[in-house]
């Protein structure tokens, strides 16, 4: 009874991902690592974004597999379902229902000089769905009255105008929204990509060298770090500007590792480029391997990780209908009939 009274009691934080591409160490390091670890200070709720998904093409049946595969990889991670809310963003009709009316109060031009929108039209087409995007995370995150959301940098733009859109809609329409900000973690928040440091690590990148992904097999772990670009000298030193390939490298052992980026490149002065990444890939591979085999577990196990997320759903809708209603009418809306 006590704990159950001290879940409830706990603040939200939500966050996502999406079911698209393979889940890498950006993933983990930038967001997913955060909300385990933040699961003892709030009430987690962990978000499988199918939604957001879909604004680029997807097959179905990669869809459909992804969703569960996503799924069983945040249990292995350490999303706890019993203390957080594990659920897929389809299965919760009030996101697309607040977007909708996001949308409404959203100008076309913010919309339009969102990065993402810029990078992805070209390839994806200049879909409404790909424009609007934006609007349906700041409904994720408002319906939960989160305060805080963990995230990499490249989401940052996003919480920016999920902020002024509250705001907005709080000064037209009275209190309705917490405002809340993004969460990042400054060393991990923009993983680079192995084979081309200039650009982030990726799941939509064309070639599975850029990332490792966390069900890589140990040898591809070895094979892609070995293989990982680094700088022109031979100095492993913590150098941002002249040696980005390097530094990103250092981030991610010092992540893995737990040890400062000072000491990591302490420990390595001296050595070569060759003895570094041997260490690194052995870490990835040591580090890797029980979520590895949580996940095998998870995933072999379809019967639970469903009713998991049919849990989740359950929790989840209750609360963002709560605010959704009060939003809507506070708008005008009927909600009493509803
Ligand atoms: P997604 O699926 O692209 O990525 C999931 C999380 O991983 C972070 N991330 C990175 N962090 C560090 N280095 C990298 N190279 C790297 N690549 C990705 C992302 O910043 C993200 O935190 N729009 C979101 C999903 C979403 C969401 C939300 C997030 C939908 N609704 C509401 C927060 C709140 C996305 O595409 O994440």
């Amino acid at each position: 009874m006590v704990g159950a009274q001290k879940k409830m009691n706990k603040q939200i934080l939500l966050s996502g991902i999406q079911p698209s591409g393979a889940l890498h160490i950006g993933n983990y390091l930038g967001a997913i690592k955060q909300w385990v670890d933040l699961q003892s200070e709030y009430r987690v709720f962990a978000m499988i974004a199918d939604l957001h998904a879909i604004t680029v093409p997807q097959e179905p049946e990669a869809l459909r597999n992804k969703t569960l595969e996503v799924a069983a990889l945040l249990i292995a991670c350490g999303i706890d379902h019993k203390k957080s809310v594990i659920f897929i963003q389809s299965h919760v009709p009030a996101h697309a229902e607040l977007a909708w009316v996001l949308n409404t109060i959203t100008p076309l031009g913010e919309l339009e000089r969102m990065t993402q929108f810029k990078e992805k039209k070209d390839t994806s087409g200049e879909m409404a769905g790909l424009l609007n995007y934006p609007v349906l995370m700041a409904a994720d995150i408002l319906l939960y009255q989160t305060e805080s959301v963990p995230v990499g940098e490249d989401q940052q733009q996003h919480l920016e105008l999920t902020r002024s859109l509250a705001n907005k809609f709080n000064n037209r329409f009275g209190d309705t929204f917490r405002i809340p900000k993004a969460h990042i973690q400054k060393d991990t928040a923009r993983l680079m990509g192995l084979d081309d440091p200039t650009k982030k690590m990726s799941k939509s990148t064309p070639s599975a060298n850029n990332y490792i992904g966390l069900l890589d097999t140990p040898d591809d772990i070895r094979r892609k770090i070995k293989i990982a670009i680094t700088d022109s000298g031979k100095e492993i030193a913590y150098d941002e500007e002249n040696k980005p390939a390097i530094a990103n490298l250092l981030r991610i052992f010092s992540a893995f590792s737990g040890s400062a980026v000072a000491d990591v490149e302490t420990k390595y002065r001296g050595t070569s480029y060759a003895e570094f990444k041997q260490d690194l890939a052995e870490l990835l591979v040591a580090k890797l391997e029980p979520i590895q085999v949580r996940y095998h577990e998870r995933a072999g196990d379809q019967d639970a990780l469903l009713k998991i997320l049919k849990d989740g759903a359950e929790q989840a809708r209750a609360i963002a209908r709560e605010t959704l209603y009060n939003a809507q009418n506070k708008m005008g809306f009927l909600t009493s009939l509803k």
